[in-house]
């Protein structure tokens, strides 16, 4: 699909000479410089407060920036993504995550709560054993497909006690094995996550899955199968009934697909209230992002930041520290957002880059982390911006002091990466100091401020992309792979030496 005349002409590079030639202030001289500095970079949306200050952002940053959104025409690509225009130039497509929410073309809106009331009466029938008995729910996908109903389910579903769930990705046997390894097989509910409904690993496990129920007797395991899908016919070949077919719309990417139909395991798991809480506090960030001004906005400061390092500090990776349990697996699932959206070398209408993409994003938890992988943030030669989350609220029942002791180090360690020490006597124990971080504390954790959390995330790359000129919505970078990979199985593929020789050896 060719590109459209509208956003060629919104690629046009902007200058990044004002960025470029930034003063490098450390950020303890910014801070003595403002004494406004801590309120003019923080921002609460949603029960979330955003603290930047930490960050070499300043005045004059924030003008080059803002300079910069304007030159990209920041705001119109911004209408264009909540109106429905085709955004995802390279597919041809609108890119409707958003209208998920309530937020978005009237239209568009409108099909998507078709989809969710449909989503609904389906988890009402099941909870009505209309499939029989359910304790189990095994979804199986990959991806945008799994990683977001993931990262719900571990993060709110602590005790819900509602169902069992076990997300299944990998095609890795084990994988499948363990998830069903304590599962009743006829108080199983299979649900297929696949937007195209082609991919290899779910396809595969969905198939050994129905082997599995069928050994154990289950009569009708298709009968158990829920499909949740872009491609409805697909899954209908494939064998699911038209009427247990929760579809969503091809406008909603894979990686921002947790608010439709793929989000049904959390769903039923939560319960419809949890999931329409989360949907309310994306929806919230989503009116912040589109009617705040750029210096309050709190995934554009963000963004803002991130290409700042990468940018003019040369930053090649990003690192994202949960200081709660519940949300280990954010990192992970930013991983997909952030890199798959943004790390490309092509602009949206096929022009090199000729600039660093999305940096690579790692992570973990706190206080773990701490005893691992810090020494290299403190002391290391790289730069490595880093984001801290917490959660004032504690999820655990505990003597205070855990929760307490948790966050205190969350505090202390953004605050000694931009204090430093110096040790003229001894190197070794010498901190620099002057070390970025940005500090995201969320007033409690629910489905509406994970919701808003993981929205806020969705715009920041949005407006990377759109200030470097990327199309954040398509992902040819992961096909390569695939396709050799299916040509190899099939023994169709003249391969390298090194790469015929680890086939010969594993497969004779
Ligand atoms: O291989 C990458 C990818 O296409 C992701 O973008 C997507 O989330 C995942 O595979 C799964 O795709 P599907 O939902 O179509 O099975």
């Amino acid at each position: 699909m060719r590109c459209t005349a509208k956003w060629r002409q919104a690629v046009t590079t902007p200058d990044w000479t004002a960025i470029e030639a930034l003063p490098h202030t450390p950020l303890k001289d910014l801070f003595a410089a403002d004494a406004n500095r801590l309120a003019s970079l923080s921002t609460d949306v949603a029960g979330i407060h955003f603290d930047f200050s930490k960050t070499h952002l300043g005045p004059q940053a924030l003008d080059a920036f803002t300079a910069l959104a304007k030159a990209a025409d920041l705001a119109g690509k911004r209408e264009a993504l909540f109106s429905g225009e085709v955004v995802n130039v390279t597919e041809g497509r609108a890119v409707e995550h958003t209208a998920e929410r309530g937020e978005g073309a009237d239209e568009s809106v409108a099909r998507a709560a078709a989809f969710h009331a449909r989503m609904r009466g389906l988890i009402d029938a099941i909870e009505g054993e209309a499939l029989g008995p359910v304790a189990h729910v095994l979804h199986i996908g990959i991806g945008g497909s799994a990683l977001g109903p993931e990262l719900l389910i571990d993060a709110l579903g602590r005790e819900s006690g509602r169902y069992d769930v076990a997300i299944v990705s990998n095609i890795d046997g084990c994988a499948l094995e363990e998830a069903i390894a304590s599962f009743d097989p006829h108080a199983t509910i299979i649900a297929v996550a696949s937007k195209t409904f082609t991919t290899t690993e779910t396809l595969l496990n969905a198939q050994s899955a129905l082997d599995w129920m069928r050994e154990h007797g289950v009569e009708d395991p298709y009968g158990r199968v829920i499909a949740l899908t872009a491609a409805p016919d697909k899954a209908i070949e494939w064998g699911v009934d038209e009427t247990r077919i929760l579809p969503f719309g091809e406008s909603v990417g894979g990686r921002y697909s947790l608010w439709s139909s793929i989000g049904f395991p959390a769903a039923i798991a939560l319960g419809w209230d949890a999931f329409e809480a989360l949907l309310d506090g994306a929806a919230e960030m989503d009116r912040h992002f589109r009617l705040t001004d750029l210096k309050s906005n709190a995934p554009a400061l963000a963004a803002f930041a991130d290409l700042y390092y990468t940018q003019h500090r040369h930053a090649e990776t990003r690192a994202v520290f949960a200081y709660d349990e519940r949300l280990r697996l954010l990192p992970s699932y930013l991983q997909q957002l952030e890199m798959e959206s943004n790390g490309k070398s092509v602009t949206a209408d096929g022009q090199p880059l000729g600039r660093a993409s999305a940096p690579i994003t790692w992570g973990g938890v706190g206080t773990d982390a701490q005893h691992a992988v810090f020494q290299l943030l403190h002391q290391g030669t790289h730069l490595v911006p880093v984001e801290f989350l917490g959660v004032i609220e504690p999820g655990d029942m505990l003597a205070e002091d855990h929760h307490r002791q948790l966050l205190i180090n969350a505090f202390a360690q953004g605050a000694a990466l931009m204090a430093g020490r110096a040790n003229a006597d001894d190197p070794a124990r010498a901190y620099p100091g002057d070390r970025p971080s940005t500090t995201i504390l969320l007033d409690e954790l629910d489905p509406r401020t994970l919701g808003a959390l993981i929205a806020f995330y969705e715009h920041r790359t949005f407006v990377s992309a759109a200030l470097l000129g990327i199309n954040a919505f398509d992902q040819f970078g992961v096909e390569l792979g695939k396709e050799m990979a299916r040509a190899a199985d099939r023994g169709g593929q003249d391969f390298d030496p090194s790469t015929t020789d680890l086939i010969r050896r594993a497969f004779g």
